[in-house]
């Protein structure tokens, strides 16, 4: 699935090196899938314009790496945690870097491994510079990536500080079905803490997605009303439905477009793609004019 020409080439403006993480304190949201069919989204609309994505997957959990890479991800020796250690700081990101399996040219990925994330968790507590590991990682990859996504635990740690510490945006996945307002207070919370403390606009909220959608079930429907009632223009305007093909594209080591690009879940997370780009390309010319 690409985007129809015209619509790619009025995104073609968008600046290199836009750092995105998917982030809520909440496990269940739809992070982890929407952060992999988000960065194969971008990847496939994007390859005509030559754009790269990277996936980051800063979960010890490893799903969203392990996803993309198509579980080569587990025997690899080169893996994120190697980089975000100080005995490694004069190793070179580039280097670490490895194709997906589902879109050589344009998608890459670190591979994650869970035992080695999960220690450096550990260890990084008491490092010096602890929260910017993830920056000073991705800096360097800027200018050979169009877009950097970012796929996040469901907990407040250390892991999840450094990917908001290196992001430009944010976007927070929101269950329909278990409606977390205190997960979502928490993470704007854990964004203006970053904000204040670093002395930084970054990371900006790029929205909030609604996933896990049941269109006429009444908790759903109230759930997206008080969304749009309290967070109004934040709210991305697609909702992803709750769709089997999701789960079933996981399970069959693809991304959904492949697994079945006229499904449900496909057809909405090709408008959220699509919604992103008219954010960033907004916030965008605001900023640079
Ligand atoms: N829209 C959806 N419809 C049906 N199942 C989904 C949907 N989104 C995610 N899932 C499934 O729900 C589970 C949790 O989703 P996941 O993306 O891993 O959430 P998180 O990363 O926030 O914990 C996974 O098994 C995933 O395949
Ligand atoms: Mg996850």
């Amino acid at each position: 699935m690409t985007f129809p020409p015209k619509t790619i080439r009025s995104f073609t403006q968008i600046k290199p090196g836009v750092i995105i993480s998917l982030a809520v304190e909440k496990g269940g949201a739809g992070k982890t899938t929407s952060a992999v069919n988000i960065a194969s989204g971008l990847a496939r609309w994007g390859a005509n314009l030559g754009w790269r994505v990277l996936l980051i997957d800063i979960d010890p959990q490893g799903t969203a790496s392990n996803a993309v890479g198509q579980f080569s991800a587990a025997s690899s020796e080169k893996t994120l945690a190697k980089l975000l250690d100080d005995d490694h700081l004069l190793l070179r990101p580039h280097e670490f870097i490895a194709p997906s399996p589902w879109n050589p040219k344009h998608l890459h990925y670190i591979p994650t491994n869970r035992q080695t994330l999960g220690g450096m968790r550990e260890k990084l507590i008491s490092k010096i510079g602890r929260e910017r590991r993830l920056s000073r990682v991705l800096n360097p990859l800027r200018s050979d990536y169009h877009f950097v996504i970012i796929d996040t635990g469901p907990v407040n740690d250390v892991l999840t500080q450094n990917a908001l510490v290196a992001s430009d945006f944010v976007l927070i996945p929101i269950n329909l079905d278990f409606l977390g307002l205190e997960a979502i207070n928490r993470t704007f919370q854990l964004i203006k803490v970053i904000q204040l403390g670093l002395e930084q606009e970054r990371p900006k909220i790029l929205g909030l997605l609604g996933t896990f959608y049941r269109k006429g079930v009444l908790a759903s429907e109230e759930a997206l009303k008080m969304l749009n009632d309290k967070f109004s223009n934040s709210v991305i305007r697609t909702v992803i439905p709750l769709n089997s093909a999701i789960p079933d594209s996981f399970s069959a080591g693809v991304d959904i477009y492949t697994f079945n690009r006229y499904s449900p879940g496909a057809t909405a997370y090709n408008r959220v793609v699509h919604e992103i780009l008219i954010r960033i390309k907004k916030i965008q010319e605001q900023r640079y004019g």
